[in-house]
């Protein structure tokens, strides 16, 4: 078996420097990379040499992968465990060839969708949509949560160059604290809601919903508060159950999954944001990937290779976690954002077909920008006792021609810690330092031993030309046919998310026992005593 093999190949080779291939293959920077469209994926400071890549290309494609993706694009049932095609690349698609479901082409939906939010989303910029008391509207809250808040919330961050809309706020969390603050600084006038809500029963959503409601209705009057809201969802009985208008209401279909949806009507504040053009530009982006991965062979095919990559560092080598360190300030989000996708797609224990899995499925993902994480938690990773691999990401320029100098100290920080953890420090290395300080004998020994750093810590790097709406579709593209990847060669379903669901049942039945109108009798003693600290401490 193939994943036997791999394990065999990594264990023989348990020790060897990753250093050390670059000295037997001079070639090495440019053969354990990939290139697509202006982006360049380097995953040579990896532990992966030709048979490990020979071996993992093998494991894609017994697993099926080529096959899966094209299933995935035709729009066949792919997530099984909820009977629905996987199409959120339908969402960028812009034709002519037709995307059928059940035997109909969903495009000519999707771009009928989309021309509608623009219009909308112009409307909005322009000012031929107002408040109904007259005015502009400045400001757009989307209410939503998960994948109808990471995606929207992480690309208007990342798009802020371009962004030259009315300023977007996004709320997420039904911790009033974050309602509260927003809506303190926002003149209801002015203000415009999205309800963001696939289901349009997420009770965080539909709880910070309904405080915006009464909020604009004791501020602009019942009669002019409907005016002020919009509403994102796949539950048009719902929204209009709600009172919204179906003129405002954007729907999508079941086949979107919410961690997927971005490119759709989830996308609509991000593009009041930046405007349709670079809303389609990044629609683009996302197309280009989908088309590299659909029509590139093997090792030259990114998405393929970065989920290759994950598979190697988690399923074989057992590195438990992978940080995602942008090079990047505006992709602060992107982490936050990764850790949905990919961990609510590949966090599962149960194969598609219901049998446990033998092998470990998602790693942990985390991460922060560099230069930041450098001052806090880059201890860790250089010499703590586990390993952690590295996704690093930096742009070639910036957006401030002006600060170009400080773009440069950007990259030579990216660049310098992809070094830094594959070379380490050595003992000698570090005993010579010390000397040089002025140490001697046992003192210069325990100093240095401080000093050491292990090296030998994988990292790949993924180069991108500037942070544009184009680039961005890419890497989030990029990403997400990584995730499918990984899963197709795990055997799981990417594409339901059933670990949310308990938590939500037990957080609903607990609301009651909280409030003090029901008591706890059933619950563990540990619930049953936070329950009774909380409520004696005035809650
Ligand atoms: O609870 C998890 C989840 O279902 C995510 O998958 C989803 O992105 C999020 O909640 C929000 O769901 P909705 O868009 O239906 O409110």
């Amino acid at each position: 078996m193939v994943w036997d093999e791999l394990k065999v190949h990594r264990d023989d080779r348990v020790s060897l420097r990753i250093e050390s291939l670059f000295a037997d293959d001079p070639e090495r920077a440019q053969g354990f990379a990939v290139r697509a469209e202006g982006l360049l994926l380097d995953y040579s400071k990896t532990a992966i040499d030709e048979r490990a890549r020979d071996l993992l290309l093998a494991l894609a494609e017994s697993a099926g992968v080529a096959e899966r993706a094209q299933a995935m694009f035709a729009g066949e049932k792919i997530n099984q465990t909820e009977g629905r095609a996987v199409l959120h690349t339908a969402l960028r698609n812009p034709g002519p060839d037709p995307v059928l479901v059940d035997g109909e082409d969903v495009l000519p939906g999707v771009h009928q969708t989309l021309a509608r939010m623009e219009d909308f989303a112009e409307g909005l910029r322009s000012g031929r949509i107002r408040p109904p008391q007259g005015g502009r509207f400045t400001d757009v809250i989307n209410i939503g949560i998960g994948g109808s808040d990471l995606g929207p919330a992480m690309a208007t961050l990342a798009l802020a160059p371009y962004h030259d809309g009315p300023r977007l706020h996004y709320v997420s969390n039904v911790d009033g604290a974050h309602i509260h603050d927003t809506l303190e600084a926002l003149d209801p006038a002015s203000t415009l809601v999205i309800v963001a809500s696939k289901t349009f029963t997420t009770i965080e959503t539909m709880t910070n919903a309904a405080t915006a409601r009464d909020w604009l209705m004791r501020r602009v009057g019942a009669e002019n508060a409907g005016r002020h809201f919009a509403a994102l969802s796949s539950a048009t009985d719902k929204t209009a159950e709600w009172g919204i208008d179906p003129s405002r209401v954007f729907g999508f279909e079941d086949w979107v999954g919410g961690r997927y949806s971005l490119w759709g009507p989830i996308g609509l504040g991000l593009m009041i944001a930046v405007g349709p053009k670079h809303f389609r530009e990044m629609l683009a982006g996302g197309h280009a990937m989908d088309r590299h991965f659909r029509e590139t062979q093997g090792a030259a095919n990114m998405p393929v290779m970065l989920a290759l990559v994950g598979l190697w560092h988690h399923q074989v080598c057992g590195y438990p976690t992978r940080a995602v360190l942008p090079y990047e300030q505006r992709l602060a989000r992107l982490p936050a954002y990764l850790q949905q996708l990919e961990m609510e797609s590949n966090g599962k224990r149960v194969a598609m077909d219901g049998t446990t899995l033998d092998a470990a499925s998602g790693p942990v993902v985390w991460g922060e920008p560099g230069t930041n994480g450098q001052h806090a938690f880059y201890q860790l990773i250089h010499q703590g006792t586990q390993v952690v691999p590295c996704e690093f990401m930096i742009g070639a320029t910036g957006h401030e021609p002006d600060l170009a100098h400080q773009h440069r100290l950007l990259v030579a920080n990216c660049l310098a810690q992809s070094e830094a953890l594959m070379h380490g420090r050595s003992l000698d290395l570090a005993r010579a330092m010390m000397a040089e300080a002025g140490f001697s004998g046992d003192e210069l020994e325990r100093q240095a031993r401080h000093r050491v750093f292990p090296g030998n810590r994988p990292s790949t790097t993924l180069v991108y030309p500037k942070l544009t709406p184009f680039v961005l579709g890419q890497i989030i593209a990029l990403y997400e046919h990584r995730v499918f990847v990984e899963g197709v060669v795990l055997g799981i379903n990417s594409f339901d998310q059933w670990g949310v669901e308990l938590g939500k049942d037990l957080a609903r039945a607990l609301e009651p026992i909280i409030a003090g109108t029901q008591g706890t009798e059933g619950k563990d003693g540990s619930t049953a005593g936070l329950v009774a600290f909380i409520r004696a401490a005035g809650g």
